[in-house]
């Protein structure tokens, strides 16, 4: 598959907004999201199997389930910086980052 940046940048943008908005809602109500809105906006991003669209962000497909929470703690604890992946696992406690580590880990759409 060939990959043409000057199709995709206006669609990762357009992605980017969005996930931008509904992170500005979830902070305020982070408490009451549950697995399922916080997976839907993770699959926004990373594909809904993890397997992402964009060049720019990494699959999680099959990726080590341990390995995924460790990403997502340091970038919670800012070892690891990313501008989106910060704000993100913010909003995430461990019992939910093992939740969605396990499954982008197994692969499967919903
Ligand atoms: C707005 C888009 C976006 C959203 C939403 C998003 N991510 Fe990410 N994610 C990224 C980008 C971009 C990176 C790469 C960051 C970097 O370069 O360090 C990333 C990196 C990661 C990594 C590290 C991968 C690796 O190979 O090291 C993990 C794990 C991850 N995201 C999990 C999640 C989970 C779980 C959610 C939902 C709770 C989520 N992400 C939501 C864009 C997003």
């Amino acid at each position: 598959m060939s990959v043409n940046k000057t199709k995709k940048s206006p669609a990762i943008k357009g992605v980017c907004l969005s996930i931008g908005l509904s992170l500005t809602m979830f902070s305020g109500i982070s408490s009451a999201a549950t697995d399922q809105d916080l997976l839907n906006m993770c699959m926004a991003c990373h594909g809904k199997d993890g397997s992402s669209e964009f060049t720019s962000i990494p699959n999680l497909k099959w990726q080590n389930a341990a390995y995924m929470v460790q990403q997502l703690e340091q970038f919670k604890s800012g070892q690891r910086q990313d501008k989106t992946m910060t704000k993100v696992a913010n909003l995430l406690t461990t019992e939910q980052m093992k939740a969605m580590a396990d499954h982008f880990n197994k692969g499967k759409e919903e």
